[in-house]
């Protein structure tokens, strides 16, 4: 299979044709943003890392009966996947209370939550991703309110398997974002990635911070916390 055009550009991969018709090439960089845009790094091995995290959750969640657009992992830093329409919703679900609802909502971080949160947030960079509900996903017709159940029921399936899974290997999901997509058929798909870009994932029992908030916050090594994540789901890093 060749490698066509460059189709898409965004802060964390590159996306480009192939020459088999509904197929992608996806490139994960080694760039590093967080707050919008605002902070910004370029990291040795993170793209590699996050590519092999995702593509081995997105076999595991298949395995489950979760479909995704990932086909095949083709190296270190690519991934070959379906053409999906993106729905412009990021779906966020929580299990512990953490950054911005913490914040929103004046909860303790690490506050463990009565019940799973589901938020919708409005995939827009100039708007700084807003959150949003169900009305304001009618009236900018994101997603039907069907599709809306769809992407509920999906995510917390993912929460169940993806907190299990997790569990085992001693770390704790405190949250994570998803995207979908629509495929030729309409099916809804899951998308995009799951990382410690777009994860909070804690250490059980020590809680240190194995994700992003090590970049946002300035905690130590990015790609030491994310080799802890992908040697503990059983990859080998070089
Ligand atoms: O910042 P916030 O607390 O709303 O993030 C919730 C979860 O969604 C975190 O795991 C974060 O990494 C992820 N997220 C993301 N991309 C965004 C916003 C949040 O991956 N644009």
């Amino acid at each position: 299979m060749e490698k066509g055009q460059l189709l898409y550009e965004g802060k964390a991969k590159r996306l480009y044709s192939t020459s088999e018709e509904g197929i992608l090439w996806l490139e994960y960089k080694d760039s590093a943003t967080a707050f919008n845009g605002e902070k910004k790094a370029t990291i040795e091995g993170k793209g590699q890392l996050n590519n092999l995290i995702t593509s081995l959750l997105f076999e595991k969640l298949k395995e489950q009966g979760i479909d995704s657009h990932f086909v095949k992992r083709l190296s270190d830093h690519e991934q070959l996947v379906r053409h999906v329409e993106i729905i412009p919703i990021e779906v966020v679900v929580r299990n512990v209370a953490a950054g911005t609802l913490a914040k929103r909502i004046g909860l303790e971080e690490g506050l463990p939550l009565k019940q799973t949160i589901v938020e919708w947030y409005y995939k827009d960079d100039d708007l700084g991703d807003p959150l949003i509900n169900e009305d304001h996903i009618a009236i900018l017709s994101l997603a039907s309110p069907e599709e809306l159940v769809t992407l509920r029921q999906k995510a917390l399936e993912i929460n169940t398997f993806l907190t299990s899974f997790f569990n085992e290997i001693g770390v704790d999901l405190i949250d994570f974002k998803l995207e979908f997509g629509r495929g030729s058929d309409g099916a809804i798909l899951l998308a995009d990635e799951i990382s410690p870009d777009t994860c909070r994932l804690w250490d059980s029992k020590t809680k240190e911070k194995l994700d992003k908030d090590v970049f946002r916050r300035d905690l130590g090594s990015l790609t030491d916390a994310y080799k802890t994540v992908f040697t503990r789901l059983g990859g080998v890093s070089s």
